[in-house]
């Protein structure tokens, strides 16, 4: 079943200078790029993304991280690339969850700077992608 999935390179991969590796993983997979930008995230745009998180107690911490810099914004798509990018990602605590070998996994130490964003669902997918790239399916 072909899907399209939202991913986002947070300001911590992009200022680790992540994106190259972020981006090849994703294409050595088998899925390809249906967007791709670069891009400062409205506080606005932020909180309607993370808002299932709203009443957690990390959510002003995730909405400042996410804003404080800029970030890739894509959508990959491929047979189950919903599942298929949350496999590259790992789990979301990068020591306890995510295994060597996924982008979280390789390159984090806190679940707070994870590195990337995957849509969990085919209903977070859809409702993600519309909010970042409006115009993509449209
Ligand atoms: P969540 O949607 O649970 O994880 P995922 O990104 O794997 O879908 O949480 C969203 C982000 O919130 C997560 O990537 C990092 C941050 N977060 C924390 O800072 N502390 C936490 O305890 C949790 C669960 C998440
Ligand atoms: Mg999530």
């Amino acid at each position: 079943m072909t899907e399209q999935t939202l991913v986002l390179i947070k300001p911590d991969g992009v200022a680790r200078g992540l994106i190259g590796d972020v981006i090849a993983r994703i294409e050595r997979k088998g899925l390809t790029l249906a967007a791709l930008e670069l891009r400062q995230v409205p506080t606005e745009v932020a909180a309607a993304h993370y808002a299932e998180h709203s009443e957690r107690p990390f959510y002003n911490d995730l909405l400042e991280f996410i804003t404080s810099g800029p970030v890739v914004a894509l959508v990959a798509e491929g047979e189950r690339a919903i599942a298929a990018f949350r496999q590259l990602a790992g789990g979301t605590d990068p020591v306890e969850k995510a295994t060597p070998g996924t982008i979280r996994g390789d390159f984090a130490l806190e679940t707070q700077f994870n590195i990337v964003h995957g849509s969990d669902s085919s209903e977070s997918a859809a409702r993600e992608i519309a909010l970042w790239f409006p115009a993509l399916n449209s």
